[in-house]
């Protein structure tokens, strides 16, 4: 490639970069009704990435309706029956320290 061949690819590239129509609009935003222990962002890849401290885990799976999550953090929950998850696709959930005793059989189908 030569030098000004290059120079105008950079340039390409940055433009599609800045055009705002190319990005995904589908994007959800972050729930302003999650417990306030939860902080909550907006990925690039267009889910939402959560961490709650000692939030009740079934009101943060209810705020969260159908968003997809790129990756659910919950720490310090009281939570001994786990009897359901979000209703969206996850890809990586963290449920530590909430004392879980049981895990229902229709935890995967339980709806809101
Ligand atoms: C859980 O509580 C411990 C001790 O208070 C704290 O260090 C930790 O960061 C908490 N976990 C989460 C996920 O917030
Ligand atoms: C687990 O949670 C309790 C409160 O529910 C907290 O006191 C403790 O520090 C936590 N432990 C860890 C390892 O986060």
């Amino acid at each position: 490639m030569t030098q000004p061949t290059r120079l105008l690819a950079t340039v390409a590239v940055c433009l599609l970069a800045a055009t705002p129509w190319i990005t995904v609009n589908a994007a959800p935003s972050c729930p302003s009704t999650l417990p306030s222990s939860c902080l909550c962002e907006s990925t690039t890849s267009g889910r939402l990435a959560v961490s709650c401290d000692g939030a009740p885990l079934n009101t943060i799976f209810k705020e969260l309706g159908s968003a997809p999550i790129e990756r659910l953090y919950v720490g310090n929950c009281s939570q001994p029956v786990l009897d359901r998850l979000p209703q969206g696709p996850v890809r990586s959930l963290q449920i530590t320290n909430c004392s879980i005793k049981e895990v229902k059989s229709e935890v995967s189908s339980a709806t809101w």
